[in-house]
């Protein structure tokens, strides 16, 4: 494994030279104007072929989860920023599922405040560059990592050694299926009030470690839930189905599904069907579960890997770690061309289908000109922003009206918007691009921590 080196590449060719000493390849091409190509979504056409990926903002009213003035303020930038599909965050279906006490929260008494979000930031696309802009909304179920009002309360999955050692849950009982019942209703209703709300489409959570995603891999529950594969993702299956039923025709249903949940096999999810004490990364499950849901009737579909709390270098290749975490094992260079090779795979079970990618903020200045490849050579349809929404909101504006990007506006890597997060008290964004906002954030919550 190559050994962690911070970020120090001056142009493509640099690029080039280190993929070459590590034996790796991400395609390369200067050919800018494909990443401002029309895509097909169902009955909607994207204007061009950059997704703002779900970036939670911990920013809500802590009381009752509604938007707030920063929540606003970020949706209008990432409209004003050029992006055709706005994916927006994690917004919880239950309270007992909330990850933090300002996760948003979509409900019937708040249901305004969200129509004034998506009018507003519409609105912001079509004043700042004359074009309707997309907007899908994430819904979760936070599971293990649930810490409604602030404090933890998980509720697991299944019983699983290493993350029941790791976190402290060894003697917490899996949720029942009763209680995995009515979620899906649960779901199904938040996703009823997000079209009323506004939104194109709604995303049923299946990444990161969360509940529908640890199900994935529930190999030793016992139940309609766990066991064979036909169980494991029954859950996700059949909520998107009752979406399906639920809501009108033409709205977009999908999820952003995990093809990695990284323990050993029979706990993991993607991982080769080997037991022992590490695991391997195998899509054969993954791919199955997209090529049924687009079956099902899903237009686009999204992918993450891994658990950010325990391996970050798996889905957002960074530079700094958070504070007293020691530095990321590997190069992250290989972590940003390890995501691309798993999107490519998974863009390979159908061609047409409109994929996003993501974990390429890591390349700053560099990205376009990877991105440009990635859509040319058919690994991934639409290029996912992360923290460079955070940081460089206004990157697809900038890159498809002058052709280049501003290396002083890129994301850093320093991983202090997750700092924010982590330490539980501010509201989080980009630290040093949006300093004078939420520099103040990370002090606050600094100060708590210590
Ligand atoms: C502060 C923060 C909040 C995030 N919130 C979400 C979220 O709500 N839902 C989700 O699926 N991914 C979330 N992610 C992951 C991103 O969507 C993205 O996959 C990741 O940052 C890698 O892309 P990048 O290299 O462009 O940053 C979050 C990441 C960060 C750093
Ligand atoms: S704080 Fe800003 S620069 Fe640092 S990782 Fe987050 S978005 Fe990037």
């Amino acid at each position: 494994m190559a050994r962690f080196r911070r970020f120090a590449l001056e142009d493509t060719d640099h690029l080039i030279r280190e993929m070459d000493a590590l034996n790796r390849r991400l395609p390369i091409s200067d050919n800018l104007g494909i990443l401002g190509e029309t895509v097909s979504l169902g009955n909607r056409t994207l204007p061009n072929r950059f997704v703002i990926q779900p970036m939670e903002g911990v920013d809500a009213d802590p009381v009752d989860g509604s938007p707030s003035d920063l929540t606003f303020r970020r949706y209008r930038r990432y409209a004003e920023g050029g992006s055709g599909l706005i994916w927006a965050e994690a917004v919880s279906v239950v309270p007992e599922g909330c990850s933090n006490s300002k996760q948003l929260r979509l409900r019937p008494d708040n249901l305004d405040v969200f129509k004034c979000l998506i009018d507003e930031t519409r609105q912001a696309a079509r004043d700042a560059l004359g074009h309707d802009i997309t907007m899908i909304v994430q819904l979760t179920h936070s599971g293990r990592f649930s810490r409604p009002g602030g404090a933890a309360a998980p509720l697991k999955a299944q019983n699983n050694p290493w993350l029941d050692d790791f976190l402290g849950m060894g003697d917490l009982e899996p949720v029942s299926d009763d209680y995995l019942d009515s979620l899906q209703d649960d779901f199904v209703r938040t996703a009823e009030l997000a079209l009323q709300a506004g939104f194109d489409g709604v995303d049923m959570k299946a990444v990161h470690g969360y509940l529908a995603a640890e199900l994935l891999g529930a190999h030793r529950r016992e139940g309609k839930y766990g066991g064979s594969y036909e169980n494991r993702t029954r859950f996700l299956r059949e909520t998107t189905k009752g979406m399906m039923e639920s809501l009108s025709t033409g709205v977009i249903i999908t999820t952003r599904m995990t093809v990695l949940e990284p323990c050993p096999y029979p706990y993991g999810w993607g991982v080769k069907p080997v037991p022992g004490d590490s695991w391997e990364l195998d899509l054969t499950e993954p791919k199955r579960l997209m090529s049924e849901c687009l079956e099902a009737g899903m237009p686009i579909f999204n992918v993450s890997m891994g658990f950010p709390r325990f391996q970050p270098y798996l889905n957002r290749p960074h530079d700094n770690t958070l504070v007293g975490q020691d530095d990321p094992p590997e190069y992250p260079l290989l972590g940003v061309i390890r995501y691309q090779e798993a999107v490519r795979e998974m863009q390979s079970v159908d061609q047409n289908c409109p994929l996003p990618t993501a974990g390429l903020t890591w390349l700053r200045h560099l990205m376009p000109q990877v991105a440009a490849g990635l859509v040319e050579e058919g690994w991934c349809s639409l290029i996912g922003l992360g923290r460079s929404a955070f940081a460089y909101p206004d990157l697809p504006k900038d890159l498809l009206t002058t052709g280049g990007v501003s290396r002083s506006k890129c994301c850093t890597t320093c991983s202090m918007c997750t700092q924010i997060m982590k330490d539980g008290v501010g509201r989080t964004g980009c630290v040093i691009r949006d300093r004078e906002v939420y520099g103040p954030e990370l002090k606050r919550g600094r100060r708590a921590a210590v």
